[in-house]
């Protein structure tokens, strides 16, 4: 593949020259609990298509009155929300369109999965990275689901706990799904998470970012609704089958992990996020500062053949991965994830500053 159309031209890539502010996968060592696992693991059996008992057991003591039956253990979250978005429209009315909200921009991935699902992909800008929520209960009126993503990919921005509520309450009273994709939920610098509940919310995790586990593929929706789980099994036993037993044994040991774990690696973020805004507000670039997750999304809006042309340029010349903003609905934008250690950064950040003077220069 030579050309650059999208995330798959740079996701599992990379070499000891190259700096990647590109994929969000987390550097930072999963727990150790985790590999302790392999030392006496022996069974490569099917497993449930649901996923283990004992996996399901553990992650319902995380959520309010939760129960196992509630839960389905899948290939990460984007096989949980494939698999809830097309159990959503399974049961949909005889012709209805299903529309699904998005907010924009947003994570790449959900406009293919909603299409994917025979559904059609409805958006709401977002305004620095929030919620209007005024703009949102527009557009909801006469949709299927919403998908709400806080802390953000790709806007690290996290939304506001009244505004979540809001949206609870209007879902609930209109009868609209909300997929609630969790995954940064242990990654936020502003306050404690709030998580989505009702009836109608599916909740979508992962082990990928808290745990630092992506290539495991051990991810997790939760919901209320009986029919629903049913039908993501049901499809899931025809399409994937089980989970990887020994990725879920693992998942299973990090929960075990103490909190220290997850505050020792939130304070990581934290002082690489300083490191990033810092060094970026210092090279004159527009941008917010992240309050979750681990991107930064700054304007390279001035700069001649946009935004791709700017990925295009770092990647070819300057030997830098970063992601499109046009591939999260906001050309002009540029992604930089800030997975990857310190002095990286400062690498980065001075081929960056190569780039911006000379290249800007010439334009
Ligand atoms: C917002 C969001 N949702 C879902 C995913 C997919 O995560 P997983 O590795 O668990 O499939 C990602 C991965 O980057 C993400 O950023």
């Amino acid at each position: 593949m030579s050309e650059i159309t999208g995330p798959s031209f740079f996701i599992g890539k990379g070499d000891e020259k190259l700096i990647s502010f590109g994929s969000g996968q987390p550097d930072l060592p999963p727990p150790p609990q985790a590999f302790d696992v392999l030392k006496t693991y022996s069974s490569f059996k099917y497993g449930l298509v649901q996923g283990e008992e004992s996996l399901r057991a553990a992650l319902a003591t995380q959520y309010p009155k939760a129960k196992s039956e509630q839960f389905v253990v899948t290939n990460g979250a984007s096989e949980a929300i494939d698999l809830a978005l097309r159990a959503i429209r399974l049961r949909l009315p005889k012709g209805a369109i299903g529309k699904v909200v998005l907010p924009r921009p947003y994570y790449y991935s959900y406009p293919h999965n909603v299409r994917l699902a025979g559904m059609v992909p409805v958006y709401y800008d977002l305004k620095k990275g929030k919620i209007d929520y005024d703009n949102f209960a527009k557009v909801v009126q006469g949709c299927a689901a919403v998908i709400i993503n806080s802390p953000s990919n790709p806007t690290g921005t996290v939304q506001e706990v009244e505004t979540l509520r809001k949206i609870e309450a209007l879902c609930e009273k209109l009868g609209v799904y909300v997929l609630s994709d969790e995954v940064y939920k242990d990654i936020i610098y502003v306050r404690g998470n709030y998580l989505l509940k009702g009836s109608r919310v599916v909740t979508i995790n992962s082990f990928s970012k808290t745990y630092a586990m992506c290539g495991l593929r051990v991810g997790y929706l939760y919901s209320q609704r009986k029919e629903l789980v049913a039908d993501v099994i049901e499809m899931k036993t025809h399409t994937a089958m089980n989970t990887s037993i020994v990725g879920q044994m693992m998942a299973l040991a990090a929960l075990s992990a103490p909190a220290s774990y997850i505050a020792h690696n939130l304070e990581v973020w934290r002082s690489r996020r300083d490191l990033m805004v810092e060094g970026m507000t210092e090279l004159g670039l527009e941008l917010w500062s992240p309050e979750g997750a681990f991107y930064v999304f700054p304007k390279f809006g001035s700069s001649a053949g946009g935004s791709g042309k700017v990925v295009r340029d770092l990647y070819h010349r300057y030997g830098i991965i970063t992601y499109d903003g046009a591939w999260f609905g906001a050309p002009g934008r540029v992604r930089f994830s800030y997975a990857l250690d310190a002095g990286k950064i400062q690498e980065g950040l001075r081929r960056l500053q190569e780039f911006l003077g000379k290249e800007h220069k010439r334009r």
